[in-house]
């Protein structure tokens, strides 16, 4: 038997999280939460409301807890099922932190100063942040690795912090004689949406920290606010792109199409053959429809758990026991490759 045959198998499992920070928006839905939804059929799945994460800037305390509540609420409310996906807070689960002290002594200070996450978001300001907002790349390497978590659905502004989760993990491996030990895990980036643009600036990404409301689609806009956002996306004077090349040179309508794509389950190319040539008082209106019949529901039912959060509570109760049986033994068998007394 050669030696790849000998190996056991190991389980694919799914790791994702969303941080509960203000605005959870269209780009974390495309990007990220909706994916998870089909990918819990095909893998033992673990989602995550990452507010270890959240803390690395600073935040309100009364409004973190509610914005926890909030990411789990648009986990269900898009059709995570909590019987068969584990939901959970970051927080709730110690292995999380104490995996992520560990990890923070193999990443190397060299790999963390090239994250392009940390230079945009310390920008001028380098030396103010948190320490935490420097480490949190390791903490995030620390949520996929407790889990021995093979596949990590996310939008493509994460692909960089799997490609480090990766280096530790290997690194790890390597430096303790472990072979094998931690799985490289492997990003799973959508096709469309990968990153959704802010709606009036098609050179930045959309995102929870933009002051300009009009930039993006919160996941809690109303139907009326929803429609009115997508009519003032910005585009420019001319008519729907006729090709693929066409579009590439046109950001914000790059961005339009690869919503409509996203929401319609299509793709760039079909939404580009089915508009070809019209004009974007057509093609806005029914942007504007397909994301109100799209994202209602999800809006009503969010709005329908965090009416009843003592639900929402229970299952993430829940949740962090179950994610605790999994990670405990293997946080339990990285101290003993580190060497820690027990
Ligand atoms: P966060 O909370 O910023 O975003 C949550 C998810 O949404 C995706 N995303 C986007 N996708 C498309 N277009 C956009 N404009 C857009 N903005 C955000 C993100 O890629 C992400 O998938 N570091 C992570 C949270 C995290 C995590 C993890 C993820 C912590 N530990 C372990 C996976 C595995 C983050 O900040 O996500």
């Amino acid at each position: 038997m050669s030696e790849e045959q000998e190996k056991p198998k190991r389980p694919q499992r799914i790791f994702s999280g969303v941080q509960p920070t203000a605005n959870i928006h269209l780009g974390n839905y495309l990007g990220a939460i909706k994916r998870f939804v089909p990918l819990q059929y095909e893998m033992e799945s673990i989602f995550c409301v990452v507010d270890m994460h959240a803390i690395t800037v600073p935040q309100d305390p009364k409004k973190l807890v509610l914005q926890t509540r909030e990411v789990a609420a648009a986990y269900l409310a898009a059709g995570i099922d909590p019987e068969k996906s584990i939901v959970f807070v970051q927080s709730n689960v110690s292995a999380h932190a104490e995996l992520a002290w560990i990890l923070n002594c193999v990443a190397r200070m060299g790999w963390m100063e090239r994250m392009t996450q940390f230079k945009d978001k310390a920008g001028e300001n380098s030396e103010r942040v948190s320490l935490g907002l420097f480490a949190y790349p390791a903490l995030m390497a620390a949520d996929i690795l407790a889990y021995h978590a093979t596949h990590v659905p996310v939008g493509e502004d994460q692909k960089q912090h799997l490609e480090l989760a990766r280096d530790v993990a290997a690194k790890f491996n390597n430096d303790f004689k472990a072979k094998g030990f931690f799985p490289l895990p492997e990003p799973l980036i959508g096709k469309e949406a990968a990153r959704v643009m802010n709606l009036q600036d098609g050179s930045k990404k959309m995102s929870k920290s933009d002051p300009a409301e009009l930039s993006r689609i919160n996941l809690t806009d109303d139907a009326d606010t929803i429609s009115k956002k997508f009519k003032k996306a910005r585009t420019d004077q001319f008519p729907m792109p006729e090709t693929m090349d066409e579009l590439k040179a046109r950001p914000e309508v790059d961005n339009l199409v690869g919503i409509y794509a996203a929401l319609a389950e299509t793709t760039k190319e079909a939404v580009v053959a089915e508009f070809a040539g019209a004009g974007f008082g057509l093609f806005k209106p029914k942007l504007a429809d397909l994301a109100v019949e799209k994202l209602a529901p999800v809006n009503a039912k969010m709005r329908d758990y965090m009416d009843n959060h003592d639900h929402i509570d229970k299952i993430l109760r829940e949740g962090a026991e179950r994610a605790n049986a999994i990670a405990a033994p293997i946080l339990k068998k990285t101290k003993e490759l580190v060497g820690f007394f027990s």
